[in-house]
């Protein structure tokens, strides 16, 4: 039974990180080029912001606004800057990025949850899901900056 134990370990060694020199160097590779800061500020919110602008209405001095777009193009705008709102979660998850395998990794998958149903609300040209979409998205950039910009406050 010992010996059985003791295989049993090492297949489940082997499974998660390798048990002897066969599983070794198998990590992807990757090259991080932005800190956090700039990886907020530079390529997640302004594709955001695209999302963000081409839903919903405002009102302005002729009337009420519909943001959302009138053109194939306009909407395919959308759905490429949502892609980038997506694949951001899944950066923001990489080594170098993540801040830790927790919550963080909660609010990345939900970040990406988010950009698809806004993704696929642009496909569809659906204005209303676009625009719900657009605010799960907010919620989500909110809720991890509460949990993890400590010094928010200043
Ligand atoms: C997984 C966690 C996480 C998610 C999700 C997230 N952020 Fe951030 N964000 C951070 C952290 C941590 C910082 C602080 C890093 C810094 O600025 O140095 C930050 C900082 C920022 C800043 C800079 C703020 C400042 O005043 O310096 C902007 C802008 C920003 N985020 C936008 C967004 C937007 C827009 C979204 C959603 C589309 C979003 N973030 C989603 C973690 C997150």
């Amino acid at each position: 039974m010992k010996f059985f134990d003791n295989r049993m370990m090492c297949l489940l060694i082997t499974f998660f990180a390798g048990c002897g020199d066969t599983q070794q160097n198998t990590q992807v590779p990757f090259k991080n080029t932005l800190s956090m800061h700039e990886m907020m500020t530079w390529y997640l919110e302004p594709a955001a912001d695209v999302i963000w602008d081409s839903a919903g209405f405002v009102i302005t001095e002729s009337g009420e606004v519909d943001l959302q777009p009138t053109t194939q193009e306009g909407w395919d705008n959308v759905r490429n800057n949502a892609t980038v709102v997506a694949e951001a979660g899944n950066l923001l998850m990489m080594p170098g990025l993540a801040v830790d395998a927790v919550d963080w990794q909660d609010y990345s998958v939900g970040l990406i949850d988010a950009a698809v149903n806004a993704r696929q609300a642009a496909m569809n040209k659906d204005a209303d899901a676009l625009f719900e979409a657009g605010g799960q998205i907010y919620n989500v950039c909110r809720a991890c900056h509460n949990r993890y910009m400590m010094d928010s406050s200043d």
